[in-house]
Order: C-alpha cells, then structure tokens, then sequence
C-alpha cells in the first residue's frame, strides 16, 4: 500500500480518478474501511448524532474529538484521516483555531483538519495553513450552522446563496485548502465548482460532477435505518443484521442453546 496524502488526492483529479472517502470514528471500523481501499477517512463531527446520539452536531467537543480521531489513526495504513473542528473550537479567533486544530494533530496523529464556512473563517484557515497544518473546506449545508438555517434541505437553490457559494469555494483554493466538501446542493451548481477548482471537490448529496464522494458510514453500512435522505446509497441492511444477530443470540442464551459442549473449556 502507498499512503495517501493531500497530494494524492489533488493529482487523483488531474487524473480523473474519483476519490472515495467515509466516515469513520473508532479503530475497529477504521480498520475495516482502511483495509477495503477508502481513500480519506473522515472523522466527522457526525459523530455527535450516530456516536453519541445528539441531534445535532453542536454538542461534541474537541477532546471527544481527538478521542475518536485517536482510535482511528491507530487502524490505518493507508488512508488519509481528516478531522472535524467541532463547533466552537475555531469560530471565535483565529489564534483559537490555531489552538484546536494542533491539538488535533499532536494528540490524534491525524493528517488533516475540516472546517465549515468560507470568507467567515478565512482568518482561521490561513492561521492553521501557516502552521502546516492541510485544510479541508466545507462549503453549502454546514449542520453546525442549523439553527441559523433552520432546516437541513438543500442549500444554494437561489442565486445570491449560489453565487456566494461559488466565491467561497474559489477564496477556499486560493488561500490553499487542499480539498472542500459540498454539502446537500444542486448537482448542476457543485459541477460548475468543482470545474472551477483545480483542488479536489468532494460531494455528499451533490450529484456525479465532482471530484469523489462521501457518505457517513452508519448511513451507508444501513445501521441509521430511520435516515432516509435522497443522495443515500445503502450498501447493507446491518440494521437487519445486526437485529437478527442480537435476537438469535438472546434466543440462544435463554434456551440455553448458547454455549455448547464445544464452547466452553
Ligand atoms: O461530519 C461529517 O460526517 C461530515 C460529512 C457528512 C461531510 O462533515
Ligand atoms: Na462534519
């Protein structure tokens, strides 16, 4: 295996290769999707809904973050593993931001840090860029900023939202974040991005014109089975089989089916 790095990913552009990249928030589920050839892994403040059960993402913190980034960095070897700025860890100042994205990297061992926002945060990327650290972007639905949106729907449908899309994703590249994540906006409008960009765009929910893809992996592996939004693909049904695992189990134990001769010492 070669590592990837923020340089891969750029060159897998250039090249026309798609990038694949998923959440992950603990060593175990790290390793599997490291081993299958994801290319970035995604320690994703998502954490906050599928991990801890919030409704949202603005209740976990930095050191629960480096928590789950830890755990992660220690099952690869090969994937690039990218960390979430919790809300909160970088919106204040930039020397704020500083702070939190190296202690991420310094406690975690992880390879990158994302945050939300375009010209807002321009001041906290540059800072964190400055000290070496590679930024990823996030740019359309931004689930820290949910309140002030009110709904998680599609973003950027109008053209004033567009066009400020648009101007933070080419402000994202110039001031050299290495890749942007565009959340839940039309397909037509994150294709134009990611043909004005020469840095990758990476789409969730934002159609087959960008430059690779992401999914949170509970979504995908069908374990949130209650999610059921338009751009998710299921590639299992673990709620059904892990369902079935835990009542056969308990089926096994109660009638004493569970362990047998063979299992015991
Ligand atoms: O936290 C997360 O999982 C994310 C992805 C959905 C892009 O930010
Ligand atoms: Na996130």
């Amino acid at each position: 295996y070669k590592r990837i790095t923020v340089k891969s990913l750029v060159d897998m552009k250039s090249n026309g290769e798609k990038i694949a990249m998923l959440t992950a928030y603990d060593y175990s589920m790290a390793k599997i999707v490291d081993g299958a050839g994801v290319d970035v892994i995604l320690v994703g403040d998502s954490a906050s809904n599928v991990m801890a059960g919030y409704e949202t993402t603005l209740p976990i913190t930095l050191d629960q973050m480096i928590y789950h980034a830890s755990g992660v960095v220690r099952a690869i070897n090969r994937s690039l593993v990218v960390v979430d700025l919790p809300f909160g860890s970088y919106q204040s100042d930039p020397k704020e931001a500083l702070r939190s994205a190296i202690r991420i990297m310094k406690e975690s061992g992880a390879h990158a840090v994302k945050l939300e926002g375009g010209k807002e945060v321009k001041d906290s990327i540059k800072r964190i860029l400055h000290a070496g650290i590679p930024v990823m972007g996030h740019l359309g639905l931004t689930p820290q900023s949910i309140y002030k949106f009110g709904t998680y729907t599609v973003r950027a449908k109008e053209e004033q939202e567009a066009e400020k899309l648009k101007s933070d994703a080419l402000l994202l590249e110039k001031i050299g974040c290495f890749a942007v994540v565009l959340e839940k906006v039309p397909a037509k409008l994150a294709k134009e991005v990611a043909e004005s960009l020469t840095i990758p765009v990476i789409g969730i929910g934002a159609g087959n014109g960008v430059d690779g893809q992401v999914l949170v992996v509970h979504d995908m592996l069908g374990m949130t089975h209650e999610f059921n939004p338009r751009f998710l693909r299921r590639y299992a049904d673990l709620h059904a089989e892990m369902t079935s695992a835990f009542e056969n189990y308990t089926k096994d134990v109660k009638s004493k089916n569970f362990p047998s001769d063979e299992e015991q010492y």
